[in-house]
């Protein structure tokens, strides 16, 4: 059985520094890795690299033993890469509602040229469907409609009074919940969340553990990349440690945060600090 991604040399420069340096990554059907390491490690390069918002210098990327490597980022969303971003983008003027519709019509339109039995001529089918079957496009839209509010439902209070709320008027908190719900709505074979609890506080991060937890029990595949060390090791079937663009470390959560290297990477006196600033600074500059 192949791993459902599997990364291999992937090797990735900015003038003179290399920001991934042939690494090797590979995760498993419903297995949650977890890619930690201290500010500036490479790891939201990586997530570019992965997800096609960037291009590698050299290295392969492989989801489903099939060679991905440098396809654009509409066709990896349309495959089942689905992923969150660092800093968070919804679509402001959307409704959160809308928003998640936006992730399941990009699966929708993966699938559309199947229906009818006429590959390659996608919008003609589409189009066909929507003169001959107008109610069967309504049940489908429906149907999208229905699930966009059960992962909505995913988030609880946070979410559900607001599903018609504009993007815009949502705490920094539930737009990061909304990302995560748009990203859902793809059924994603493979989840990337970058940080998905940064500026969070700690009740809401604990939240967000359960999420991320029940959604990992329903056997979604998850690459994780956080920086909140309590919840890697809570949530994680194994971490990979990125230091320099380099995998300094890679096993089970007890053995890495023993691992002196790592200790010295992310935890010693070189980053600790760096890093304690950054979270306390992401926390006050960015209220939930
Ligand atoms: N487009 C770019 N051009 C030049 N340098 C870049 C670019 N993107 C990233 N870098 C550099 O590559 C290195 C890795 O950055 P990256 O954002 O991947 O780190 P990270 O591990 O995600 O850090 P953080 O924990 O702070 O999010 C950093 O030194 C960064 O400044
Ligand atoms: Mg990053």
């Amino acid at each position: 059985m192949p791993s459902l991604l599997e990364i291999r040399g992937l090797t990735r420069r900015f003038g003179g520094l290399t920001a991934v340096n042939a690494v090797d990554l590979h995760v498993g059907e419903g297995e949650l890795l977890s890619v930690i390491g201290p500010n500036g490690a490479g790891k939201t390069t990586l997530f570019n690299l992965v997800t096609g918002l960037d291009r590698p210098d050299a290295g392969q990327v492989l989801f489903e033993g099939q060679d991905i490597t440098g396809l654009p980022a509409q066709q990896l969303a349309q495959r089942g890469l689905a992923r969150t971003f660092q800093h968070g983008r919804v679509f402001a003027n959307l409704s959160v509602l809308d928003n998640v519709l936006v992730g399941a019509h990009t699966r929708l339109r993966a699938v559309k040229p199947r229906v009818g039995g006429v590959p390659g001529l996608g919008a003609l089918a589409e189009l066909a469907l929507a003169l001959i079957q107008p109610s069967a496009v309504r049940r489908e839209e429906q149907k999208l409609r229905d699930e966009a509010r059960e992962i909505i439902a995913l988030f609880g209070e946070r979410l559900t009074p607001r599903t018609d709320h504009p993007a815009y008027s949502l705490s920094y908190a539930n737009r990061r919940r909304v990302e995560i719900a748009r990203a859902l709505a793809l059924k994603p074979r493979l989840l990337l969340l970058d940080e998905p609890t940064a500026g969070m506080n700690e009740s809401e991060t604990a939240e967000m553990l359960e999420i991320i937890r029940s959604l990992k029990l329903r056997g979604q595949t998850i690459l994780l990349i956080e920086h909140k060390l309590d919840l890697v090791m809570q949530l994680s079937d194994r971490v990979a440690v990125l230091d320099d663009g380099r995998k300094i470390a890679e096993g089970l959560p007890d053995e890495v945060r023993n691992d002196p290297a790592v200790i010295e990477a992310y935890l010693g006196h070189r980053h600790v600090g760096q890093t304690q600033v950054q979270t306390q600074t992401q926390a006050e500059a960015v209220p939930a």
